[in-house]
Parts: C-alpha cells; sequence; structure tokens
C-alpha cells in the first residue's frame, strides 16, 4: 500500500510539475489526484508556484481544496482551464480510459472538456490492453425510469449493478443522480458503447472519456513515463 502510495506521489509530482504561476487548474477527484492536490498546495506554500486557481470535479475535492488552502474559482467564472490533473480507473494504449469509481465522472467530464490539456495521472497498475478487463464501467443515470436504463444497457451487452453506500443505501452523485457499474468485459470498440449510452434518456453521463486525455503520466517502480497524444 505505501509502494503504491508512492507511485501516486511520484505520478502527482510529475503532472504538478507542468502547472506554471497564473494558471487555471481542473483538480481531480480520487486519491492519486489528490496527491496533486496536495503537491500543489506545498508548491503555493513554498512560492513556487503562485496566482492558481482551482476548478474541482466534486464537492469533495473543493473541500480538500478549503483544507490545503489552494484557491478555488468556478468555471462560470473561468470557463477555460489551461490543465486539468485527474486519475483514472483503467487506461489503454489510445489514451483512452474509464473513470468514475468515486462517482464524479460527470463534472469531471464537463471540466475536461473545458481544460487545454487533460492529464491523467495513474500508477502501473491502471494500465490495460483492453478497457473494461479491470474495471466497470461507470454510468451516472437519472433514478426516474431506471429499470429501463438498467434493461437498456444489459442488452448493450452489460451486467448491471446499482451502486451502493456501505449502509445499503443507494450512493448518490454531487448531482443527485444514480450510478450504474455496467460490467461489459474486454470492449472492442469502446467508442460505440459511448456512442449508445449518449443516445439513451435517463443516460446523464458516462465514464468512458474518449479523445479528451492529452497526456497520461505512468508512475511505476522502474520510473515515470509520459505520453502525449
Ligand atoms: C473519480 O470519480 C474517478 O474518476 C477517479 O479519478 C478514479 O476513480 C481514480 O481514482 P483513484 O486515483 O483513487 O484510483
Amino acid at each position: 500500500m505505501q509502494e503504491i502510495d508512492a507511485l501516486k506521489r511520484q505520478a502527482a509530482e510529475a503532472a504538478v510539475a507542468q502547472i506554471e504561476s497564473g494558471m487555471v487548474v481542473g483538480l481531480g477527484a480520487g486519491s492519486t489526484a489528490l496527491k496533486a492536490l496536495e503537491c500543489i498546495a506545498e508548491r503555493l506554500a513554498m512560492g513556487t508556484l503562485t496566482d492558481i486557481l482551482g476548478v474541482p470535479c466534486s464537492e469533495q475535492v473543493a473541500a480538500d481544496a478549503r483544507r490545503l488552502a489552494v484557491p478555488l474559482t468556478t468555471l462560470d467564472c473561468h470557463p477555460e482551464i489551461n490543465l486539468t490533473v485527474d486519475g483514472a480507473d483503467e487506461v489503454d494504449p489510445q489514451l483512452r480510459v474509464i473513470k468514475g469509481g468515486g462517482g464524479a465522472l460527470l463534472r469531471e467530464k464537463i471540466v475536461a472538456q473545458a481544460s487545454e490539456r487533460e492529464i491523467i495521472i495513474v500508477d502501473e497498475r491502471k494500465l490495460s490492453e483492453r478497457l473494461g478487463v479491470k474495471w466497470a464501467l461507470p454510468v451516472e443515470a437519472l433514478s426516474f425510469g431506471l429499470r429501463a436504463h438498467v434493461e437498456y444497457i444489459e442488452r448493450l451487452g452489460a451486467a448491471v449493478e446499482v451502486r451502493t453506500r456501505p449502509d445499503g443505501s443507494p450512493f448518490r452523485t454531487d448531482s443527485g443522480n444514480l450510478i450504474l457499474d455496467c460490467q461489459f468485459g474486454p470492449m472492442e470498440e469502446p467508442e460505440c458503447i459511448a456512442g449508445a449510452l449518449e443516445r439513451r434518456a435517463g443516460v446523464i453521463e458516462h465514464g468512458l472519456f474518449i479523445d479528451l486525455v492529452t497526456d497520461l503520466i505512468v508512475a511505476s517502480p522502474s520510473g515515470t513515463q509520459h505520453l502525449t497524444r
């Protein structure tokens, strides 16, 4: 565990090295992105980075940023983000990723689409030859018509589970919606699955990030690799 934490920190440091003073920075969700937020806070405290404004991808990230004294803004005030640093659950060789393990995929995608650069930071466990091998695809769905959404996604070939909290109650996103964890297995064509989900009313967003990632930073015990698209 300590080793994985060190790898996350390694990837985070490499990404934060890309941030320049004065930038508007998208702040991703999850444990790896939190390491990047901590690095940003440290650099702000040291004065090696100044005038940063962060756009948080979740309420939790906003709370973490406040705790770490990282100044925040909103997309309404700053609709163009210079660079976002975020984690991922699974990454393929074409830099397509699955995100949403923490349920923040909708805001993460909105922030990614507003970003000039989307830097994804992972440790090597997240690399996959084919998306869907390691992770179910999270889909944010409206609770109205839930059964119909579930059956639609099952017809696309997935086993679907409605995400719950440890006490058994349904998990709710920051926007009050449900998360469906959709086990598609190895995806031959993630674009087709993404398209079919996007055509469905009631599906708010899915965790496939295609053509959005500009940089991938992978940390492994032998060093850090930085790939760009
Ligand atoms: C949050 O909804 C996710 O997209 C995270 O970025 C993703 O689950 C990676 O999280 P970890 O860095 O904690 O593995």
